[in-house]
């Protein structure tokens, strides 16, 4: 099949692009490399093409989407606080970016789309493990675009006759991962012999699901299987962890790997604050108690199951981290 790719560029893209070619696909990846990187779709020869182009430009979009069978829509502006500052950021980037994408497979007759959500829509939850006929309340601005695409999609399918799937992402982790999250600083700090720094208690859960697992739903939903309408799908292991206990995964990790012992400190923190220790890292604004997503709904609708244990994907991301550890100079998200 010809796949096209938003964002084939970024870290999820990229891994999606690496199933595809592996499973026979060609691909074009339509990038303007904001945030991705060459690197992480280099080495496919005439497999992949690439189209550096901003999802706002609707006629290169259009255009360059002529002759292909699915769209994959990655695309986004991710950054919480970003969104936090100036809302209309994420407006234009997450929902008019995908109306654009959407309208162009439209104009096209490309029916298939599978969409990039976010756990981030589901906000402040009772009642965890989250399931997909839950109550979606963002508590970001980010969660607002992505619920908002949501939406639209649902007229495209009811109306136009689309195939959409947008799914929910849960915290996507693994090899060529951008450095500014929880896992990350503990990952980067470990290399550097620093102790591992915890905002607060540490008690607040995270769903981390591996970024191969993540991609292979996404190509499974691409090229295998056909559905009526908008489907919603969490894409989690269902295993919340603590960041204590992440903490206690990545120091395990590291001993086995280094023999080294890592500290942990905990550090008291107002959010929107600046932590002392990892320099330009902000305690997060109205940070989630629990981000918890039930997968079962995606394992029955497909033969997708996440197959990466957190132990085994902490350890895959800490050896690529030591052999790549230049790409984690600066903060990003
Ligand atoms: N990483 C996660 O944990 C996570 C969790 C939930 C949802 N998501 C969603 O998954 C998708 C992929 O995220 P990621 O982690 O790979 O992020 P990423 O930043 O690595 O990838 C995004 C890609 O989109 C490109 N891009 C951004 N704006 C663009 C524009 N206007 N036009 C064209 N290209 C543009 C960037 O250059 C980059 O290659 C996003 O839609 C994101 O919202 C990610």
């Amino acid at each position: 099949m010809r796949i096209f790719l938003t964002g084939g560029a970024g870290f999820v893209g990229g891994w999606i692009v690496k199933k595809l070619v592996a499973d026979g696909h060609t691909v074009t990846v339509y990038d303007n490399f904001s945030s991705g990187l060459r690197d992480n779709i280099s080495g496919y020869g005439d497999t992949v093409t690439i189209i550096e182009g901003d999802i706002l430009d609707f006629e290169l979009l259009k255009q360059s989407m002529a002759g292909h069978d699915v769209v994959s829509h990655q695309a986004a502006q991710l950054e919480i606080t970003t969104a936090i500052e100036d809302p209309s950021i994420d407006v234009t980037q997450n929902i008019i970016g995908s109306l654009n994408t959407i309208r162009a497979a439209q104009a096209n007759g490309i029916k298939k789309m599978v969409i990039a959500s976010s756990g981030c829509i589901y906000g402040q939850v009772k009642n965890p493990p989250v399931k997909e006929t839950d109550t979606a309340r963002p508590n970001w601005e980010y969660g607002v675009s992505k619920l908002a695409v949501e939406k639209y999609c649902d007229i495209f399918a009811d109306y136009d006759n689309m195939m959409i799937a947008n799914l929910r992402y849960a915290i996507v982790y693994g090899e060529n991962e951008w450095y500014g999250r929880v896992l990350t600083i503990f990952l980067k700090r470990a290399l550097e012999n620093k102790p591992l720094i915890i905002f607060g208690e540490g008690s607040a859960e995270r769903d981390f699901v591996h970024v191969e697992d993540v991609a292979a739903l996404n190509v499974k939903l691409l090229t295998e299987k056909n559905w009526t309408g908008n489907k919603r799908l969490n894409v989690s292991t269902g295993v919340a962890t603590t960041v204590n206990q992440l903490a206690e995964l990545v120091k395990e990790v590291v001993k086995e790997i280094d023999g080294k012992e890592l500290e942990v400190i905990h550090e008291e923190l107002a959010e929107g604050k600046e932590s002392k220790y990892v320099e330009g890292r902000l305690r997060l604004p109205r940070e989630l108690g629990v981000m918890h997503l039930d997968n079962s709904e995606a394992k029955a609708f497909t033969d997708w199951s996440d197959t990466v244990a957190l132990k085994d994907g902490i350890r895959r991301e800490y050896i690529w981290l030591k052999e790549n550890h230049k790409r984690w100079h600066t903060l990003s998200y």
